[in-house]
C-alpha cells in the first residue's frame, strides 16, 4: 500500500496542542499530507482524540477521559498550557468526527491509532471505525488503523475489514512478522529507538512498508531513510520533511 514519506505526530505536537484540530491543521501548513493521531472513549462512548487516560497534562482540567462525558470534555481547555501558555486558549478535545471533517476539507490523510482505556480495547475500535465508515468517503486517501493492542486490532479487522491495520510496537521482538501476519496487518509502526536496518529489511521481504515512529531528530531521520523506512512519523512533520529532502 501507499503511505506518505512524513506524518505528522499527533497533529504536529511540537508546534501545536497535541490531538487538537489546531494541531492537524500546523500539520498541514507544515506540509504533511497526513497526520497520526490518538483515539479514545468517552464515557458516553463518543470517540475523541486523546492521547493519555486522564486530561491532567493536556487541558486546563484533571480527570479520568472514561469518566468524563463528551459534554464535559468538550468545555475544557485543551491548549496544552502547560506548554503553550495561553497560544492556543480555546482549543478544544475535538470527537474523531470533526477531525475527519477537517482532514477531508484539507485534503489530508490519517493515520488513525486505536489507543483504548483498559477493558474498552474492543468498543473504541468498533466506536471509531464506524465513525471513519460513516464520514470518510471511499474517494478519499485510504487510512492506516494502527494500535499496540491486538484486541483493538482483531475488533478493527471485524468493523472494516477493507482498511488497512498497523502493527504497532515500542520494539520488534519475538516472531513480529508472524504476530502481524495473525492480525492481518499491512503496516509495521516500530519505534525508532531500537529500531534496526535488519528489521526494515526484514519488513520489507514479507511485503509490510515501514513506519517509524517518533522521529523528531534530522540525523536521525536521514539514517533511518536511509534504511529504507517508509515514513516517518514526527512532531516535527516540516523539519523532518526538510531534513530528508
Ligand atoms: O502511532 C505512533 C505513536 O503515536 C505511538 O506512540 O504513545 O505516541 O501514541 P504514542
Ligand atoms: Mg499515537
Amino acid at each position: 500500500m501507499q503511505v506518505p514519506t512524513i506524518i505528522g505526530h499527533r497533529g504536529a505536537r511540537t508546534n501545536a496542542p497535541e490531538n487538537t484540530l489546531a494541531g492537524l491543521r500546523r500539520a498541514h501548513e507544515e506540509g504533511a499530507t497526513w497526520v497520526e493521531f490518538d483515539v479514545k472513549l468517552t464515557r458516553d462512548g463518543v470517540p475523541v482524540l486523546i492521547h493519555d487516560e486522564t486530561v491532567d497534562r493536556t487541558t486546563d482540567a484533571r480527570g479520568a477521559v472514561r469518566e468524563m462525558t463528551l459534554a464535559e470534555i468538550s468545555r475544557i481547555d485543551a491548549g496544552c498550557p502547560a506548554v503553550f501558555g495561553d497560544r492556543f486558549r480555546g482549543a478544544r478535545i475535538p470527537t474523531l468526527e470533526e477531525s475527519l471533517a477537517l482532514l477531508l476539507s484539507l485534503g489530508m490523510g490519517f493515520n488513525l491509532e486505536v489507543k483504548p482505556c483498559p477493558g474498552l480495547e474492543r468498543e473504541t475500535s468498533h466506536a471509531a471505525l464506524a465513525v471513519v465508515a460513516r464520514s470518510w468517503p471511499a474517494g478519499a486517501p485510504v487510512p492506516v488503523i494502527s494500535s499496540f493492542k491486538a484486541a483493538s486490532l482483531e475488533a478493527a479487522r471485524e468493523a472494516a475489514p477493507a482498511l488497512p491495520r498497523g502493527y504497532l510496537a515500542e520494539r520488534l521482538e519475538g516472531d513480529w512478522i508472524g504476530a502481524a501476519r495473525a492480525l492481518g496487518c499491512a503496516t509495521i509502526h516500530p519505534g525508532f529507538r531500537h529500531l534496526e536496518r535488519a528489521q526494515v529489511e526484514e519488513a520489507h521481504s514479507h511485503g509490510f512498508p515501514v513506519l517509524v515512529w517518533t522521529v523528531n531528530d534530522a540525523a536521525r531521520a536521514v539514517e533511518i531513510r536511509g534504511w529504507g523506512a517508509d515514513s516517518l512519523i514526527s512532531d516535527v512533520p516540516g523539519a523532518i520533511a526538510a531534513a530528508i529532502a
